[in-house]
Formats: structure tokens, C-alpha cells, sequence
């Protein structure tokens, strides 16, 4: 792993350790238990170091995002739980673990998510900032990932349409993204016109990383991936839109245009170099 993206991981992992560290003698100390057991279980951290090096970028200080950074990945990891419960994809596997549900049950998986929505608002206002606060707001909710995520079950019985598909992945995943790239910028004191390139890069990058996560249902190792593969048959996933051999192409494509969007910005040669490993994956 490249050193800087070390730094990135090392550095989100001990914030989010240290935030909840203050809380174990609480008497609800088992919601703390649940929501750390998924938290803090060694996922990529991919949107939190997305949001650092979109700060760096900027030439700002990169720590000026954690905020932002730790934020969506709690938010992100909510999504998570909640996304592999019974009523929704009922997935027994995350982050190399049983899911949260199964060890804890439905209730606490349930009531950590929720926790984790709520207190991720209160880590992101260490920031100061209202403008990343919003989009944060916005891209998780009912016109990001949330509403991504009902169209997702909301079409579970039928077969869709290329742009059905693609109006559910930008919500369901790219939206996060978004957020993660955006509030980096907005951390950082980008212009405007780095706040657009930023959503661009975005937009394009999260297509890639979905069909890349499609493929990975069919072609992967739950060894490697740290969470149940072949679990998404009979959904309308870009593998049964495209077949393989297309996503294979599409992954290459949408990652091209992401790395044009870096024109905006300075110093854009760890980001160039973390888009392109993010093609082949298998993790
Ligand atoms: C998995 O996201 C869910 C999707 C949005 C496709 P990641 O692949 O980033 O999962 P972690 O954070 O590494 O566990
Ligand atoms: C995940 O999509 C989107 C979320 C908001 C969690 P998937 O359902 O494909 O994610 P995995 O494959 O379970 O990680
Ligand atoms: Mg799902
Ligand atoms: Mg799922
Ligand atoms: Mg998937």
C-alpha cells in the first residue's frame, strides 16, 4: 500500500477509535459495542481518504477534512448494516465478519445504524461548516443514498432499464462519493469550479467502483472481499445489464473521464495512480 494512503487509513482509524473510546462506561454501552463491532472492523476507508486528498489537493491542510471524512464513513458503515439486514439484502457477512444483525440482532443492528446516522452529524459540525454539512445531509438522504437504496428494492421484481439502473447506482453509491469528494474541496477552501470537478470526478468514479462491486458479486472471493459474493443474483446489478466483458470496458471508461475531472486541481498524481488500482480490484 502506497505510504500515503497509510497515513490516510491510519489517521481515520485512530479518529473514529478516539470518538467513541470516551463512551464505553455509558450504560448503553452494548449499542457502543454493536456500532464499533461494524465501525471499526477494517473496511478500504476509501470515501474518508477520497476526502483528505481532495483537501490536499486544494493545497490545504489535509486533517481539516477528517471531520467530513469520519462522518461519511459512519454514515457509510450505517448504510452497510442496514443494507445487509433480513428485510433488505439479508447478508450473514461484512467487512470479514458476521453482519451486525447476527450477532446482535435485529434491534441493535437496526438502533446502531441509527446511531451512527446521528452522531456522524455531530462529528461533522466539529468542522464549522454549514456548507459541507448540507451536502453531507443531502447526499445521504432521501435524494442520495437512502433514496438510491429504495429504488434498489423498490425493483427487486422486475427487469430494468439501463437508465433505471443508473439513476439507482448514482444515488445508492455515488452518492457517498460525491459527498466524500465534495466536502474535501469545501474543507480544503476550493473554488466553485473545483466543487464541480469534484462531483464530476465523482459521479464518474462511483459508476466505476459499482460495476467494479457487481462484478466482484460474480468474480470474486469472499476471502478477499470480506463479505458474501454471488449474493446479488437475480438483482438488477450491471453484470446482468452488461454482461461481464462490457462492465470489464465500462470500468475502464468511467475511470478515464474521473481522471480528466483532476485537471481542476494541483498535484493530481496519487489520485490518478488510486483511480486506476480501483479498476482491477479485488477487495
Ligand atoms: C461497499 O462499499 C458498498 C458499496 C457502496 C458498493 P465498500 O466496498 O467501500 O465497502 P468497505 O467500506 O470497504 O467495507
Ligand atoms: C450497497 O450496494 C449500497 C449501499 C448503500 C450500502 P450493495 O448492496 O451492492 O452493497 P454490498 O455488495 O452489499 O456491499
Ligand atoms: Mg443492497
Ligand atoms: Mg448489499
Ligand atoms: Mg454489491
Amino acid at each position: 500500500m502506497n505510504d500515503r494512503t497509510q497515513e490516510y487509513k491510519a489517521y481515520i482509524e485512530s479518529y473514529l477509535t478516539d470518538w467513541y473510546s470516551r463512551f464505553h462506561k455509558e450504560p448503553q454501552a452494548k449499542l457502543f459495542e454493536a456500532m464499533e463491532y461494524s465501525l471499526l472492523a477494517g473496511g478500504k476507508r476509501l470515501r474518508p481518504v477520497f476526502a483528505f486528498e481532495f483537501c490536499r489537493m486544494c493545497g490545504a491542510d489535509w486533517h481539516k477534512a477528517a471531520p467530513f471524512a469520519a462522518a461519511i464513513e459512519m454514515i457509510h458503515t450505517y448504510s452497510l448494516i442496514h443494507d445487509d439486514l433480513p428485510s433488505m439484502d439479508n447478508d450473514d457477512f461484512r467487512r470479514g465478519r458476521p453482519t451486525n444483525h447476527k450477532v446482535y440482532g435485529e434491534a441493535m443492528a437496526i438502533l446502531a445504524g441509527d446511531a451512527l446516522l446521528t452522531d456522524a452529524f455531530c462529528v461533522a459540525s466539529t468542522a464549522g461548516n454549514a456548507e459541507g454539512i448540507a451536502v453531507l445531509a443531502e447526499c445521504a438522504g432521501s435524494l442520495g443514498m437512502v433514496g438510491g437504496q429504495v429504488l434498489d428494492i423498490m425493483s427487486e421484481e422486475r427487469l430494468l432499464t439501463e437508465q433505471e439502473v443508473i439513476d439507482i447506482q448514482t444515488r445508492k453509491t455515488g452518492a457517498l462519493i460525491n459527498a466524500a469528494c465534495v466536502t474535501g474541496v469545501i474543507a480544503g477552501g476550493g473554488s466553485e469550479e473545483q466543487i464541480a470537478a469534484a462531483g464530476r470526478f465523482a459521479g464518474a468514479l462511483g459508476m466505476a467502483f459499482q460495476i467494479r462491486d457487481d462484478m466482484l458479486d460474480v468474480i470474486g472471493t469472499q476471502e478477499e472481499m470480506g463479505k458474501g459474493v454471488g449474493t446479488d443474483a437475480g438483482k438488477n446489478t450491471f453484470v446482468r445489464l452488461y454482461g461481464l466483458e462490457k462492465c470489464e470496458e465500462l470500468v475502464q471508461r468511467y475511470t478515464h473521464v474521473a481522471i480528466e475531472a483532476l485537471s481542476a486541481f494541483e498535484d493530481t498524481a496519487y489520485m490518478k495512480s488510486l483511480a486506476v488500482s480501483l479498476t482491477d480490484r479485488t477487495v
